[in-house]
């Protein structure tokens, strides 16, 4: 597949409750470069492995939670398209000019029916990630912490997915991977959702109140890497919710942790390439605990789960 329209998950903006605590785990536990800081007050942090200039910015706020999530598109035509794909559709857009966030072009802003304010854009500086372009090393050698190699995707919690679910498959091209029904097994409770041959881009899961993070997950190259991430975490007293353990539902070798403002955070081993002609997998709610869904090591259904979001 040659990768056009919405290439990645490219930014998510998280509000935390105190900056330099949270500048303290992104930064020196998980890894991450800091790249900047705006007027605003705003820190950008990037991932070693990825090109751009940032992929987590933190914004100090009175409650924790995610403030929006963007999608790098192929380019600017790909953008002013996608924009007038969502007008047509009928979702509304908002444009944000080029540098209300450092380094980023032109940003397209739409809230979702779930409450989350997702964003397009198709212009942010490339910094590299340490290993040049030309003979390049395989690792940067300034790697610290976990080391986490990119932002990878998110799962966000709120009311009707499904029309979430159909904004991102008939607009912006996005595939269903993976879904979990809910107990009654007519709708669904969560949703994988792919613009790539990863398991999931996004993830949504049903939820009564809007706008809600379950978690940012971040990238690492092993399964090794992850239990390594765990250690890191045991060492620092980082709360632990789930893992290290295996999802069933994508696969995924996984450690879901919270970060000092109670965003929960994962550190995630992709284990599977689900092209686009590949049939959706289903899964059943009962599923999910002792059908290894959630914990496949386990076999059990871990309450927060469902029930901690931020
Ligand atoms: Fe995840």
């Amino acid at each position: 597949m040659a990768m056009t329209g919405v290439l990645r998950p490219g930014h998510a903006q998280l509000r935390v409750l105190d900056l330099e605590e949270a500048v303290h785990h992104y930064r020196d536990l998980m890894g991450m470069e800091e790249t900047g800081r705006d007027a605003q007050g705003r820190v950008y942090l990037k991932c070693w492995d990825e090109h751009d200039h940032s992929s987590i910015i933190l914004r100090q706020a009175d409650r924790a939670g995610i403030d929006l999530l963007g999608y790098k598109v192929l380019n600017k035509a790909t953008l002013e398209k996608l924009d007038a794909d969502l007008q047509a559709y009928g979702v509304k857009t908002l444009r944000i000019p080029a540098g209300e966030m450092l380094e980023t072009g032109e940003r397209v802003q739409f809230v979702l029916p779930t409450g989350h304010t997702i964003e397009l854009y198709a212009e942010k500086t490339a910094v590299g990630n340490g290993c040049s372009l030309i003979n390049p090393l395989p690792w940067n050698p300034k790697t610290t912490g976990m080391a986490v190699r990119r932002l990878d995707h998110a799962l966000l919690y709120g009311p009707n997915i499904a029309a979430a679910q159909k904004i991102f498959v008939d607009v912006l091209g996005f595939n269903l991977v993976e879904r979990v029904l809910n107990p009654e097994g007519n709708a669904n409770a969560v949703v994988f959702l792919s613009c790539s041959i990863k398991s999931h881009d996004i993830a949504f899961g049903e939820f009564p109140e809007p706008g809600k993070l379950h978690h940012c997950s971040f990238m690492l190259g092993s399964w090794e890497e992850v239990l390594r991430a765990g250690d890191i975490m045991s060492m620092n007293k980082v709360p632990v919710d789930i893992g290290p353990t295996r999802h069933g539902v994508t696969r995924g070798c996984t450690i879901y942790a919270w970060d000092p403002s109670g965003n929960r955070f994962e550190t995630f081993k992709e284990d599977r390439s689900p092209y686009p002609d590949h049939e959706p997998l289903t899964w059943t709610f009962e599923s999910l605990g002792e059908g290894g869904g959630l914990d496949f090591v386990q076999r059990k259904l871990h309450e927060t789960f469902l029930t901690v979001v931020s």
